[in-house]
């Protein structure tokens, strides 16, 4: 996944990007496990199945474009989760993945802990039972609103990210008189993107303390000395879509390097560290991410290692992991609209949304998948770009992808892992009405977020 953003439309004309399979799949009716939710099957007959239902009905009953989560998935992944990092640790989910009322239930039941960035998202988590002191509050400028509803709510930890914020968040819990539990932010100088990571000496970005230059040392030293705060520990976040722990490494080395100079300095052990999120997913097969218990592995044993050299008790460990529990859990059903083949160069298949319910290939050129999901097909493959129906030729769902040559009008495809960022990022553009979330399981499907209607856009168009 490329970082870049680009102005929306340059990139229709160009060629498979370096590095891609310019070769079709051997069998193009295959869905390949890697990056289908675990419950999606297809039988000899070409049905496919979600939940145990098909495809084709759930089109019929809800819709299209739908985002379809398997609930089952996201329930094995919450676990998996909780299981790898076992009972010395806390996995918070990252709601900026995609948050609902059904998704906090579940959490809630799974035994996650929730991270919330804005008080839309806290509202949500709120109203759906979350218990407050399972919710962390990030941001880099919450409001003195966003400020006040977390601390009133009882939320057990905000994460504080600059200097004009401690004294907001002190104020605030100061004439509510409570004590508010709360982490610094720091930025430790890496930078963490698919494969590979950047180490760097200064922080160049908005979020956070910088490490080397003493802000958060010093950052520290202002918490310390405020009694309406506590200061429970420190959080770090390098990036995303990340395929290996190097970069987790450089960051825990350094933030246990900082927890060693507080003790030095104030003879304080703080007893939370948390690395953030950011862990990998496959989009494509081309992906490998690892497994939880791997990720769970690999941190623990490098926290443990460097508060040994450190000569520092372990403290309690926390991640943030959003794409890589609700990412592969979900596909995007579409249904094609028009086929237009251009000799020599590749076929434009037109679905019936586009960048407004996924703005990511656009924003940041994210590679994806695509699948006939409503018969198989026996034709050969045929290069296509899966495009949507907005008045840009920058709206590109899939950029590049083999379908069967015999695709035409009425047939649905589904786009894997639109889980995470798809929906919490859609827009309306064009006046599009935002798509459903439909969560199936073991043979029924129920709407968790309804789809749009014009009524819901006029109703905020109030001139
Ligand atoms: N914790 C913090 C402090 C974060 O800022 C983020 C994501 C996460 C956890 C969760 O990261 P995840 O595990 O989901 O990668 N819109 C972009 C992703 C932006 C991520 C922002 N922060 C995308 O579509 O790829």
């Amino acid at each position: 996944m490329s970082r870049s953003a680009h102005p929306a439309g340059p990139r229709y004309a160009d060629v498979l990007p370096e590095g891609h399979y310019a070769a079709p799949p051997a069998d193009l009716n295959a869905l390949d496990s890697r990056v289908w939710a675990r419950t999606v099957t297809r039988d000899a007959q070409g049905v496919t199945t979600v939940g145990g239902l098909d495809v084709r009905e759930l089109a019929e009953e809800f819709g299209t474009p739908a985002y379809v989560l398997d609930e089952a998935d996201f329930r094995a992944r919450c676990r998996a989760w909780r299981e790898a990092f076992g009972a010395d640790a806390d996995v918070f989910y990252a709601g900026k993945a995609f948050l609902s009322r059904a998704v906090v239930r579940w959490l809630h039941e799974e035994g996650l802990n929730l991270d919330v960035c804005s008080g839309g998202e806290l509202a949500v988590a709120l109203s759906a039972g979350m218990p407050a002191d399972r919710i962390a509050l990030h941001g880099n400028n919450k409001t003195t609103g966003e400020i006040r509803q977390a601390v009133e709510a009882g939320v057990g930890r905000i994460v504080l990210d600059s200097f004009q914020e401690i004294v907001r968040v002190a104020d605030t819990a100061q004439k509510l008189g409570r004590r508010q539990r709360v982490q610094i932010r720091v930025t430790v100088g890496v930078e963490a993107h698919t494969h590979e990571f950047i180490a760097t000496a200064h922080e160049d970005q908005k979020f956070g303390f910088s490490l080397n230059g003493g802000d958060a040392a010093e950052a520290v030293r202002r918490v310390l000395r405020l009694d309406s705060l506590e200061l429970v520990g420190i959080h770090s976040h390098i990036g995303s879509q990340i395929f290996d722990t190097s970069g987790f490494e450089v960051a825990a080395h350094r933030v246990i390097g900082l927890l060693r100079q507080i003790r030095d300095e104030h003879g304080v052990e703080l007893p939370e560290i948390d690395l953030g999120g950011g862990l990998g997913i496959a989009y494509t097969p081309d992906d490998d991410p690892r497994e939880p218990h791997e990720i769970a592995k690999s941190l623990g044993e490098i926290v443990s290692r460097e508060c040994r050299g450190a000569e520092l008790a372990v403290p309690r460990l926390s991640v943030e992991p959003g794409r890589a529990i609700v990412g592969p859990t979900a596909f995007t059903l579409y249904e094609v609209g028009t086929v237009k083949p251009l000799e020599g160069l590749r076929t434009y298949v037109s679905v019936d949304g586009g960048m407004s319910d996924n703005i990511r290939t656009a924003l940041y050129d994210a590679e994806y998948s695509v699948a006939l999901v409503s018969r198989s097909s026996d034709a050969e493959p045929m290069l296509s770009r899966v495009v949507g129906k907005h008045c840009e030729s920058g709206d590109i769902v899939v950029r590049d992808a083999f379908l069967p040559a015999d695709l035409a009008p009425g047939d649905l495809l589904a786009v894997p892992a639109t889980g995470a960022y798809c929906r919490s990022m859609a827009s309306n553009y064009n006046h599009a009405l935002r798509p459903p979330v439909v969560a199936v399981k073991d043979g029924e499907a129920r709407v968790i977020v309804r789809r749009e209607t014009e009524e819901d856009l006029l109703r905020l168009d109030v001139g």
